[in-house]
């Protein structure tokens, strides 16, 4: 969330938010968070964190493609590590995109298409990787400004322990 950290707090919705590493992180720098996901066991341990760390943040248990998502509404719509199928993706950036209000922020971060051959994890089928360029111009398309599309290879620690490459896109832009 290095990505997020120079920008002044406000509304936020982290999609596909899991047990909610993001969203905690934002509503502990003063971010006012929402938390969509599908799965209640997820959201349930997230919110038992927030609760013990004393932060407030809304939790939805929803299916992301067909809950509305509130017009021009967030300063950050987040996505992380989440994987529609291409098939899921026509309707899904257009919401995701029209929820972001004027002056806010479009942020996708997961697998990029090189962790196929340069990294560990993630998805094997290259159809639920990023590649930066080919979403920057569909993110253009839907009226944004892509302000980073970047490949970031990084390390990271395996379940077993060890310590893998991991190849990540960072995606963002923003509605003028
Ligand atoms: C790999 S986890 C990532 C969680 C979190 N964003 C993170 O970075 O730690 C993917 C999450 O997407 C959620 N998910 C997948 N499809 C979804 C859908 N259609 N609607 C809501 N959540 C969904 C899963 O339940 C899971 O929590």
């Amino acid at each position: 969330m290095k990505e997020v950290g120079a920008t002044s707090p406000g509304r936020a919705i982290d999609v596909a938010a899991g047990e909610g590493r993001h969203a905690l992180w934002l509503a502990s720098r003063g971010w006012e968070v929402v938390a969509v996901d599908f799965s209640e066991v997820a959201l349930r341990r997230a919110q038992a964190r927030a609760r013990a760390d004393a932060l407030a943040v809304g939790f939805v248990v929803a299916d992301v493609h067909t809950m509305r998502l509130p017009p021009a509404r967030f300063d950050l719509v987040l996505a992380a590590f989440f994987h529609p199928r291409p098939s899921e993706r026509p309707a899904l950036y257009p919401a995701m995109a029209g929820a972001v209000a004027p002056g806010g922020s479009l942020l996708l971060v997961s697998y990029d298409k090189a962790n196929l051959t340069e990294g560990a994890g993630g998805p094997r089928d290259p159809d639920f990787l990023l590649d930066p360029p080919a979403l920057a111009e569909e993110l253009e398309a839907l009226g944004l400004d892509v302000t980073r599309a970047d490949t970031v290879r990084s390390r990271a620690t395996a379940a077993d322990g060890t310590e893998v490459d991991v190849v990540n896109t960072v995606i963002r832009a923003v509605r003028r």
